[in-house]
């Protein structure tokens, strides 16, 4: 297995964590200095308040960290994200649950139990940003998960976004019925199972826990929540037990979104009936808009995309989702792709991926990760009249600040060469591009 728990995998960073003993607030500066620290993880060794108790974050930051949470190398991440998320590990019943070592029911006052962290300027009040949240299907007894940030409204209760599926339909399945949503949400999981938690699965499965077994190569041990009808993580570090009330609305932000920008929204209400957790727990911090999630959308959403054109169309190589766009924009590169062909393949991600809006196709001598050279794609290989692809009439995304309460509409751009361009990418002979390599490394070393 990759990583047991999420202490397992901080134990395997060795001295790549970052520990900081200087007692930062979880109000902003926990926050801040993640913001600061982005490709490493780190971790608080002291929160105020909160004796014991420390903040782990920036733990997907990087595609090192990413690698190192399936244990497989960089090179291979996606390679290996692809193959184990086709497969399935069933979940076992635990044998031991550290995660109920400490329990408190019915908790008058959450925010004294958690470092619950406060994230940016703006933002209305601190929010869980990284936490699991599982439930059962009403209609179907089917388990499902997904990351739905939460608003700490104070006492025993919680905002929570449920904008996306399987945990939306669950709760609409509920709410037809007038009855609440139980759920459990899972903080501090093994990076691999909260990698699962996002990806994307069809109303009918599979059950992510199976995939999060796939991909951290055991099976997830599950126990039975204390208060609520939910499966949990036993390894997790802390669970918050609890009640989707039904037909409840309340206002949720400002929130600052992983769009980059400030969000507001109604949304449904979790009444805690229990915190339960680790003696000295690891809390998980999750700074939005930022490369941790940028590495979990890479694989969870564009990893996933990248497979389907494959089987779908001829001479799709990479997918690249654009860093920072919360998955909105993607580049992907052809080989030898005609120029309907590229005009299919755009019609075909636009559709397939409900959060795609800007997709820019380009050939494979250019690098679809280097901003600079998808720009000169765009500049010299795009005709904008003849290679632009407009969809209209898209459902609008609800956290994109552009269509907020309206439809969306969708761009593709070809800036393929296409068929009969006579300009070819100007390059360098490899053999002299080699030896002026050898040359500057041997020059590094000798003043190194
Ligand atoms: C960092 C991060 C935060 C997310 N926050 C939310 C959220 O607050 N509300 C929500 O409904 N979905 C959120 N999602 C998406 C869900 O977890 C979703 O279930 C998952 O991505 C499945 O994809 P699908 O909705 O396209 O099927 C988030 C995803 C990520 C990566």
């Amino acid at each position: 297995m990759a990583n047991a728990d999420l202490r397992t995998f901080l134990d395997g960073l060795g001295d790549e964590l970052i520990r900081v003993r200087e007692p930062l607030s979880p109000k902003h500066e926990v926050a801040a200095l993640l913001k600061q620290a982005q490709g490493r993880a780190v971790l608080f060794e002291q929160v105020p308040g909160f004796p014991g108790v420390r903040i782990a974050g920036n733990l997907l930051s990087s595609r090192r960290l990413a690698a190192r949470a399936l244990g497989t190398t960089e090179e291979g991440l996606i390679d290996a994200y692809v193959a184990r998320s086709g497969q399935g590990v069933p979940p076992v019943r635990a044998a031991e649950v550290p995660v109920q070592e400490v329990v408190h029911r019915q908790p008058a006052d959450v925010g004294a139990l958690l470092p619950l962290m406060t994230h940016h300027e703006q933002d209305a009040a601190p929010f869980l940003t990284c936490g699991m949240v599982l439930a059962r299907d009403p209609a179907t007894g089917m388990r499902g998960m997904g990351v739905h940030r939460m608003m700490y409204k104070g006492g025993n209760r919680f905002g929570i976004l449920l904008a996306n599926p399987p945990l939306s339909l669950y709760l609409a399945n509920a709410e037809r019925e007038g009855k609440p949503l139980d759920v459990a949400v899972a903080l501090g999981v093994d990076p691999a199972t909260f990698i699962a938690s996002i990806v994307k699965t069809g109303p009918l499965g599979p059950d992510k826990m199976d995939i999060a077994g796939s991909l951290g190569g055991a099976p997830v041990e599950l126990a039975r929540a204390l208060t609520v009808d939910v499966d949990i993580p036993a390894r997790a570090e802390v669970i918050i037990e609890g009640r989707v009330l039904p037909g409840v609305r309340e206002p949720e932000g400002p929130f600052g979104e992983n769009t980059g920008a400030y969000f507001t929204n109604r949304s449904p209400v979790i009444e805690v009936s229990a915190v339960t957790h680790r003696r000295e727990f690891i809390f998980p911090a999750l700074v939005p808009w930022t490369n941790d999630v940028d590495t979990l959308l890479a694989l969870a959403g564009g990893a996933e995309l990248l497979g389907q054109l494959k089987g779908l169309v001829r001479g799709v190589v990479d997918l690249e989702l654009v860093p920072g766009t919360s998955s909105f924009a993607a580049v992907v590169a052809v080989k030898n792709c005609p120029s309907h062909e590229v005009r299919r393949l755009i019609h075909l991600a636009l559709n397939l991926d409900r959060r795609l809006k800007v997709l820019t196709v380009v050939d494979d001598d250019v690098n679809l990760r280097d901003p600079r050279e998808v720009a000169w794609a765009m500049s010299t290989r795009f005709n904008p009249e003849r290679d632009t692809v407009i969809v209209g009439g898209t459902e609008g995304y609800i956290i994109d600040p552009s269509t907020a309460g309206g439809s969306g509409s969708k761009i593709g751009f070809d800036a393929t060469r296409g068929a009969g361009a006579q300009f070819d990418k100007i390059a360098m002979p490899p053999a002299a591009v080699a030896r002026a390599r050898a040359v500057l490394s041997a020059i590094d070393k000798g003043q190194a």
